[in-house]
């Protein structure tokens, strides 16, 4: 982002597809060469954002999707006035759970709504500010079901329209990441660990030079 002067990563990618465990690993090594480091995310890195987010994933019932996309977009907008751009400008850097390639990638891909619309939403919301850099964790929907749970389940259908979903938003993120090569690093999510976090490392370390 331009405004400010610390650095903005955001962590994309499906549930499963271990984003918190590298922002943990990163945020470490950060903390640990002396940068001030803001762990936030979205939705819910704000107080009125907490409220937006209990709407958004506790509420029971049906939320029409432009309704939705709203909801995420102005806890975006809270978000990014309130919190990442203040700390921006402290020199922090901050290192966010999703943003608004979570908004194009999930609303998105419930058909619904299309990816462009979504994403000029949430950039009007934010002022246009964008991520200095976006981790994308990618993996198989598959292979992050296995993760969330190894239990051998009968195929139901459900489940099976939950992976078709997943696919889609998986594919939505490979496209964003195709269309903004110089803003995404895309990480094998199925590596090792120690693995993704070098590659991550070697990505951030030239910025904080
Ligand atoms: P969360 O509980 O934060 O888990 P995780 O990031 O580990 O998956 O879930 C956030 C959920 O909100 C996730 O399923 C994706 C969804 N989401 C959207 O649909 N649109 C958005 O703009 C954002 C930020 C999140």
């Amino acid at each position: 982002m331009t405004s400010g002067r610390g650095m903005w990563i955001t962590l994309e990618g499906g549930d499963g597809s271990g984003k918190t465990t590298q922002a943990n690993l990163l945020a470490d090594w950060l903390s640990e060469s002396g940068h001030t480091v803001l762990r936030t995310r979205e939705p819910g890195g704000s107080e009125v954002g907490q409220l937006i987010r209990d709407i958004v994933l506790h509420h029971r019932g049906d939320i029409a999707p432009r309704a939705e996309a709203l909801l995420y977009a102005a806890d975006r907008a809270h978000h990014v006035a309130t919190v990442v751009r203040p700390a921006l400008e402290r020199g922090e850097i901050v290192l966010q759970d999703r943003y608004l390639d979570s908004s194009v990638a999930y609303q998105g891909a419930g058909r619904v709504l299309d990816g462009a619309e979504v994403r000029n939403l949430s950039l009007w919301a934010a002022e246009g500010a964008l991520p200095d850099l976006t981790l994308l964790l990618d993996l198989a929907p598959e292979a992050a079901r296995g993760r969330l749970d190894s239990a051998d389940k009968p195929f139901d259908r459900l489940e099976a329209e939950k992976t078709e979903f997943h696919t889609r938003v998986r594919d939505a993120y490979l496209a964003l990441a195709d269309a903004e090569p110089e803003r995404f690093l895309v990480l094998d999510a199925s590596a090792s660990v120690d693995e993704i976090a070098a590659a991550v490392r070697e990505r951030v370390a030239p910025y904080l030079r």
